[in-house]
């Protein structure tokens, strides 16, 4: 979804003309290609490159396009907002195109992701934390559980209880606030491989008791093999950032960005956070059903939040955001059957107000297979 909203003191050309530039340009790319934008094969290539396997991950390379696209017919354009944010795509394409940013979600795990994405230090910085997180928990023979929570050893064998209590203390003693979250992140993704819910699915389902995982060693092989991984993301990352010139001396990308943990629904700054004269893009995917026919982003996030410190992710997560299996979800806009549907379609009717207009100028008769916005066929 991408819309263009005008702040309200500079006199700008019709959103109209705007939109067809940006359309003829999508449409020449896709030209004599009718499935260009499916993009399946770097579907395909999303694992290697993200920190997590998020939910309903947009894929760079399209969204790639679509930013290019806009910023050629835009180029005045500096800050990109997403106010569905994620596991960060659009955030880091914002980054690599130079851009000001502002992204928001309700699931503490994506602000984790985008956080730790957004501030991310030297890879060498990085390795050495890992280097003695990995050291840490490989020495600590302790058998006590770190942490307690509902229904634990359901969804949890005493081998990775231990060991996901090893990773947890280890990662606690690191001084540093951008390098714990590198490293929860990495925790994160291992509590989603050692757990007993299936990867299968983002609901929580139990698995064969063939394939759980048997010990705490294996748990602390785990995460040394996902934190070499996010290092080279990180390290990938940090290079093009830097090949563009957008890292300031201090090795930061030098551009304004701001992640927000809170309600879209409710409040986003960027309706009235943008700069006089300013031109802000968003470009979004909002979660578009209920949890019957979507995915259930707090479900898939419960686990791995479970045992990372929520203080550290950010100040105004409440501390009992994730107590129950459903709580994040029951706050999502999406993500449980719709207790006040108006509200959600009036939300989804906001954004979409320019998004429709927009998404009609698109060559979208040559994509394979249909297109909906909001329940809404275009
Ligand atoms: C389709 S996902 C976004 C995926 C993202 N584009 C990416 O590439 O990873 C939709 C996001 O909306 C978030 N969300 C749902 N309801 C929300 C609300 N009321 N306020 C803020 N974020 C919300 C979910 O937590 C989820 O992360």
């Amino acid at each position: 979804m991408v819309s263009t909203i005008k702040s309200r003191s500079r006199a700008v050309q019709p959103v109209a003309s705007v939109e067809t530039r940006i359309a003829n340009r999508l449409r020449a790319a896709s030209k004599g290609t009718p499935d260009y934008w499916d993009f399946r094969d770097c579907a395909e290539d999303l694992a290697s490159k993200c920190l997590f396997q998020y939910p309903a991950m947009m894929v760079p390379a399209m969204q790639k396009q679509v930013i290019a696209a806009i910023l050629n017919v835009r180029p005045e354009v500096e800050t990109i907002a997403d106010p569905f944010l994620g596991s960060g795509t659009i955030l880091a394409l914002a980054m690599l195109s130079g851009r000001a940013f502002i992204g928001q979600d309700i699931n503490p795990l994506a602000i984790l992701i985008a956080k730790t994405r957004a501030f991310s230090l030297d890879q060498t910085y990085l390795a050495a934390a890992v280097q003695r997180v990995n050291t840490f928990a490989n020495s600590d023979n302790s058998i006590c559980y770190d942490i307690r929570f509902f229904r634990q050893t359901k969804w949890f064998t005493r081998g990775a209880n231990i060991g996901l209590s090893r990773l947890r203390r280890a990662i606690r003693v690191e001084n540093d606030l951008n390098a714990r979250r590198f490293l929860w992140v990495c925790m994160a993704e291992t509590v989603r491989l050692n757990s007993n819910s299936r990867t299968s699915t983002y609901k929580l389902h139990v698995k064969p008791e063939a394939d759980r995982t048997a010990n705490a060693e294996d748990v602390l092989n785990s995460f040394a093999g996902i934190a070499e991984n996010n290092l080279k993301v990180v390290a990938d990352f940090r290079a093009s950032l830097l090949k563009a010139g957008l890292l300031n001396e201090a090795g930061q990308y030098n551009q304004r960005i701001q992640i927000l943990y809170g309600d879209t629904t409710k409040k986003f700054p960027s309706h009235n956070g943008v700069p006089a004269g300013q031109y802000q893009v968003i470009i979004t995917s909002p979660p578009y059903g209920d949890n019957k026919t979507t995915v259930p982003y707090g479900q898939a996030a419960w686990l791995p939040l479970q045992w990372i410190d929520l203080k550290d992710i950010d100040d105004a997560i409440p501390k009992d955001a994730v107590t129950g299996y459903y709580d994040v979800d029951n706050r999502s806009l999406g993500g449980t059957r719709p207790r006040n549907f108006s509200l959600r379609q009036e939300t989804l009717a906001q954004a979409g107000d320019h998004t429709m207009r927009y998404i009609k100028l698109l060559p979208l008769q040559e994509c394979s297979g249909s297109f909906s916005l909001g329940g809404i066929k275009v």
